[in-house]
């Protein structure tokens, strides 16, 4: 039986696409190993959203030049649709060159792979139907992703994903819902949906239905506890979607809303049509909501021209909005992007500098979000068991990191890891730190 061996970069979209590669794969008779050693076919599911992670994929091929001759190599998602055939140029040893919106046509690549052929390519970016999923593996036994969008049309001036993704399509509501009710009754409570702007879903199917309409019919399927949703661009995030949170209890109490800059003549620069005040509308929504819900994003430091004033005016907005975490990064030139034209004269330094200032900051503001919740009753789901510090791994609806004890059972009997792990338990919660929380479940286990 041929083996492969897979690593992936980037976002959930790309674990996702990974999770899909792998069931294609075995359907085809394939195996999955774990190194790259007992390989004989080694795929990468490439990111490039910056520079750094688009250098990780060279550099894991040129550790294998020489070591890997009697082995195929695939360049698999964002960085092969990029750079297309270039690829073979960088890294002669490499026969497979697939963009995300190929992965359907993965069986008849493989067998032109199989058969001989020494360059394969998969890089049409036309809009074929990419959502059939029976054959997707899935890594986490408890939590799915559903894709409910591809690609993207906004223009964000830094980003590649527009071009390495392509434009948007989304997915026929009824197969949303159908994909929702298999996994419930395969026994995941979590669902994610998953797109680069979730929020300008458009059913295609006469039903018509927006985003909201289809989250909170998702969260209604039976069987399905918790709903999560990313990402969102903050120009078509509206109200309904706080509204359907709001009576729907499955829909956690969380959203993901990237900011990128505080200073509305940056936001104008990155071309994200939106301002600091519009931004703080959809905050002010959220504050208002039924439930508390936790707030992520995701900043950029040093895009071309922030000025120290610039840069001050997100460190407010870091205050004012009191996020309850953030993914924040130093800006990075991306090829065939419209800021390519602008440089990127900030020095590296001050980046740097404007990086940890920002996130020295927002440590701060999540140890105090979290030592407030000090005392609380949370529910979590059992995730893990770390047998160094003897803990219970849990997540609450807000995304926090819960560890836990649980008292002995009365019958002495101590549960096995497996029965545990995928239950819904209450904890209290007795310590805070900035990025998890610790607690006590009082029921045995
Ligand atoms: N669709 C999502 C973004 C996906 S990319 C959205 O619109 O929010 C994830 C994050 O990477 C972005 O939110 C942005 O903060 C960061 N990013 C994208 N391009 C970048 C670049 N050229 N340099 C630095 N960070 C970048
Ligand atoms: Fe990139 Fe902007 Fe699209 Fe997000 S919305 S994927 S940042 S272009
Ligand atoms: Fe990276 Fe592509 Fe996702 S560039 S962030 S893997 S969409």
């Amino acid at each position: 039986m041929k083996k492969f061996y897979l690593e992936t970069f980037g976002c959930q979209m790309n674990v996702h696409d990974s999770e899909k590669v792998v069931g294609t794969l075995e359907s085809r008779g394939y195996e999955q190993v774990e190194t790259v050693e007992a390989a004989d076919l080694v795929l990468y599911n490439t990111c490039s959203i910056r520079d750094k992670a688009e250098q990780k994929v060279f550099h894991r091929l040129d550790q294998f030049k020489r070591s890997g001759k009697d082995k195929l190599f695939g360049v698999l998602g964002c960085v092969a649709q990029q750079e297309g055939e270039k690829i073979f140029d960088k890294a002669p040893h490499v026969s497979l060159v697939v963009g995300s919106a190929s992965y359907s046509k993965l069986p008849e690549l493989l067998v032109q792979l199989e058969t001989g052929s020494r360059h394969v390519t998969g890089l049409s970016l036309d809009t074929d139907e990419t959502f059939e999923t029976p054959l997707t593996r899935r890594d986490n036994p408890h939590r799915a992703f559903i894709t409910i969008i591809e690609g993207c049309d906004k223009s964000c001036s830094y980003c590649v994903v527009p071009f390495t993704r392509g434009p948007e399509r989304s997915r026929a509501s009824a197969s949303v819902i159908e994909e929702a009710h298999q996994l419930a009754a395969a026994g995941y409570s979590e669902i994610q949906l998953l797109g680069q702007n979730v929020n300008s879903y458009r059913d295609p199917s006469p039903e018509g239905w927006d985003f909201s309409r289809l989250l909170e019919a998702v969260g209604h399927v039976p069987g399905v506890r918790r709903v999560r949703f990313t990402t969102s661009h903050p120009r078509d995030f509206v109200k309904e979607i706080i509204d359907a949170i709001d009576r729907t209890g499955t829909l956690c109490n969380m959203v993901h809303l990237p900011v990128q800059s505080g200073s509305t003549r940056v936001l104008a620069a990155m071309d994200r049509q939106y301002t600091r005040d519009q931004y703080m509308q959809r905050i002010a929504w959220m504050k208002n909501a039924r439930r508390e819900i936790a707030i992520s994003t995701d900043i950029i430091v040093g895009f071309p021209g922030e000025t120290e004033e610039d840069f001050a005016q997100t460190m407010s907005l870091l205050d004012e909005v009191e996020y309850d975490s953030i993914f924040s990064f130093k800006y990075s030139v991306r090829p065939n992007t419209p800021a390519l034209a602008l440089g990127d004269h900030i020095p590296e330094e001050e980046k740097s500098r404007r990086l940890t200032v920002l996130q020295e900051h927002q440590r701060a503001i999540q140890l105090r979000r979290n030592t407030k919740l000090i005392g609380s009753e949370q529910e979590a789901l059992v995730e893990g068991f770390n047998s160094s510090t003897g803990q219970w791994i849990g997540r609450t609806s807000q995304n926090r990191v819960l560890n836990f004890t649980a008292p002995p059972r009365e019958d002495g009997i101590v549960p096995e890891r497996k029965s545990v792990i995928g239950r819904y338990v209450p904890v209290r919660v007795l310590r805070a730190g900035p990025n998890s929380l610790a607690g006590e479940c009082r029921a045995a286990l």
